[in-house]
């Protein structure tokens, strides 16, 4: 496949990559988490493409990205809760799960009759929906299994021949997908953490429930599908390091042929080619920015077995950093 290349300065015309989606073609676009792969949310065959591009399981949904939240009543039934969670947090990083309507093709649900409902904050995103005239579904842009994509580059390594457009918008500013959140009477359940943390949603509901599947192994049918697969996994083994400073740098030093992710703070103290720090220890924003260039800069390296990461802190957007590395490691954490 050709697949046409836009560089986004400000001023350059989406109508190109919008008469794509229009037509049943699928576009890589930045939003403010992660890139994302579009197509036509109102159209099977858009979604077909979608699965195929990224090969990704056809039991796991798609996200359905709208340009305002007064337009979710058309695709699921809403209500007022809903409508209290968008005024603060749409547009912006958040999904909601609602009962969908029947105009959600089965294929871009994944066969569930829920649908998820994200209206994107950003430029691109936002004014490709508008263009398009059509709900976009969009999973992140990466092929499965691998980290999301933050940056052009990301898309252009997985995608390039496999989407009919990919327009780079520079950098993502979150860097971490949205919070998918499901409603329960006035109970809020946190799905994926992201962006809209737990502690800002739970001031708009009685009750806010950490899904188990978001800190532990979960062996059993988890409430959105994708949290059971393996997922932003390097090629090469992570295991995340729990304990003191000292016993960390300990540890490490007595280890050869391995990657470390870990904070500025720690870069004195451990010798090493590839050490990558992923922000401050203090900055969970920063981590979640760069925390899956980190992982993908790891799949460039050949002469490593293993990558150790340190544990982050679970507080604000850093549930969401710990969630994606416990992911990247399927659950491997050793305590030192
Ligand atoms: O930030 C984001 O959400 C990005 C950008 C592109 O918007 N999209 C994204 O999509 O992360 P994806 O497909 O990589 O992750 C969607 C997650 C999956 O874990 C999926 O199982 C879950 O959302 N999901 C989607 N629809 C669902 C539904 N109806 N019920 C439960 N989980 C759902
Ligand atoms: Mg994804």
């Amino acid at each position: 496949m050709n697949t046409l290349k836009i560089k986004y300065t400000g001023s350059t015309s989406l109508i190109p990559a919008a008469e794509i989606i229009k037509n049943g073609g699928i576009v890589a676009f930045p939003t403010e988490t992660v890139y994302g792969l579009g197509g036509n949310a109102l159209d099977p065959l858009a979604a077909g493409k979608i699965y195929a591009a990224k090969g990704r399981p056809s039991d796991n949904p798609l996200i359905v990205h709208l340009a305002k939240a007064q337009d979710a009543g058309k695709y699921c039934y809403t209500n007022d809760l809903f409508y209290q969670i968008a005024d603060a947090f749409m547009p912006g990083p958040l999904t909601v799960i609602l009962p969908k309507k029947s105009n959600i093709p089965d294929s871009v649900t994944g066969g569930l009759d829920s649908v998820g409902i994200r209206v994107p904050s950003h430029k691109i995103a936002n004014e490709l929906i508008k263009l398009s005239g059509v709900p976009i579904a969009a999973p992140s842009a990466n092929l499965s299994g691998k980290p999301s994509p933050t940056e052009f580059s990301h898309i252009e390594h997985d995608l390039d021949g496999r989407a009919d457009a990919l327009i780079d918008g520079g950098n993502c500013d979150f860097g971490v997908e949205s919070t998918i959140i499901k409603l329960n009477g006035n109970e809020i359940i946190l799905l994926r953490p992201g962006a809209v943390t737990a502690e800002m949603l739970s001031l708009f509901c009685d009750k806010l429930t950490i899904d188990k599947a978001v800190t532990e192994k979960f062996d059993g049918v988890p409430l959105a599908p994708g949290m059971k697969y393996r997922h932003y996994a390097p090629e090469c083994p992570l295991t995340i390091l729990e304990g003191s400073d000292e016993a960390v740098y300990e540890f490490l030093s007595c280890r050869e042929k391995r990657g470390v992710i870990c904070f500025d703070e720690d870069l004195p103290h451990i010798l090493g080619k590839y050490v990558f720090s992923c922000g401050p220890i203090h900055d969970s924003l920063k981590q979640a920015q760069n925390l899956f260039s980190c992982l993908r800069k790891f799949d460039q390296i050949h002469d490593i077995d293993i990558i150790y990461a340190r544990m982050p802190s679970k507080a604000g957007i850093g549930l969401a950093v710990f969630n994606r590395l416990i992911k990247a490691s399927g659950f491997n954490i050793r305590k030192l």
